[in-house]
């Protein structure tokens, strides 16, 4: 009999997430677990109960996946995972909380292909204003552009003292440098977005960020992005299928939920299988899916 390919998903919530679950047996996994309402200290003894129960080499048939909702603690639950690996006992390993590493992968690549095929630019040649950057989206997608090499800037809806703390904790964390800025107005939101190349929306569903008449007087703007699907959008004026379609009155291109979507599927689904057909076990967070995501775009 062939040697199943196990995954024991993981979430500090009440559940696993459906579509994480769905994602990994279409990958190729025989067999998904869900542990629920699991603690950072739970995850030493999970992952040794995972390694131990199969000869070394068949580790790589085994992985745990984090969910949740908050990208820091899912990255903490990675290294309490890798720490408690007993070489040559190991296993895979991937968190994506909310979907949101894949997602922000998947946002950040369509808008380094559009910056590249519509203004022949880089993301280190852009400043980047990213909205909903306390959220586990817009978190990943500000620090994966940093490390890009792009000038970001993240805003806080409610003003500066939760973005300044992210930013900090962004800084120390992954060597990410942004600037936090205070969006508690439009009349705030207007002036920022005046001076960037790149918006980047990841607010809660069914928030309308910014106006059309924002946009347009964001007299820099290349490229605007969303990962709304739920109306109203989070950017007036880009459709939730446009894939680097014009925005009317403006020089720029914007990128919709229903266009990042399928890029994020596929990415997310990608990490799966690399999970299942590499011969050593994986380590994957927000890192790998964006240098995925860029392969998936082009
Ligand atoms: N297209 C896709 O493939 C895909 C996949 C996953 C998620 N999404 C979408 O991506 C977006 C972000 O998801 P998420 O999981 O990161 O959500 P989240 O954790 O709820 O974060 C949303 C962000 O929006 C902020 N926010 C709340 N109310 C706001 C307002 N009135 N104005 C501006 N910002 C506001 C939140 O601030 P607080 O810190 O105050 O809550 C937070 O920063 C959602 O729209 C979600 O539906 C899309």
């Amino acid at each position: 009999m062939a040697d199943k390919h196990i995954l024991h998903m993981m979430t500090p919530h009440k559940h696993v997430s459906p579509f994480d679950v769905n994602m990994a047996l279409d990958a190729g996994y025989d067999s998904v677990t869900p542990y629920e309402e699991v603690t950072l200290e739970e995850i030493a003894d999970l992952v040794q109960d995972v390694i131990f129960s199969r000869p070394p080499n068949l580790g790589v048939n085994s992985a745990v996946f984090f969910g949740g909702d908050d990208a820091v603690l899912a990255l903490d639950m990675i290294d309490a995972a890798k720490n408690a690996l007993v070489p040559p006992f190991g296993c895979n390993i991937m968190a994506d909380p909310a979907g949101s590493f894949t997602t922000a992968a998947a946002m950040v690549a369509c808008v380094e292909r559009t910056l590249k095929n519509k203004h022949q630019k880089a993301l280190k040649d852009v400043s980047i204003a990213v909205f909903g950057a306390t959220g586990v989206v817009g978190y990943c997608a500000a620090v994966i552009a940093a490390l890009e090499g792009a000038r970001v800037q993240i805003v806080g809806y409610s003003g500066i003292d939760r973005v300044a703390k992210r930013g900090d904790e962004m800084k120390e964390r992954f060597g990410a440098k942004v600037e936090p800025a205070d969006g508690s107005s439009d009349e705030k939101n207007t002036t920022i977005v005046k001076d960037v190349d790149v918006i980047l929306t990841a607010a809660k569903a069914g928030v309308q960020v910014l106006s059309a008449s924002q946009l347009k007087a964001a007299g820099k703007l290349l490229v605007a992005a969303d990962v709304n699907a739920v109306p109203p959008l989070g950017l007036e004026g880009v459709d939730v299928m446009a894939d680097a379609e014009p925005i009317e009155g403006t020089n720029a291109f914007g990128i919709g939920a229903l266009a990042v979507g399928p890029i994020k599927s596929k990415t997310e689904h990608g990490l799966l299988r690399r999970m299942i057909e590499a011969g050593e076990p994986q380590v994957l967070d927000f890192r790998d899916a964006f240098q995925l995501a860029r392969t998936l775009v082009s």
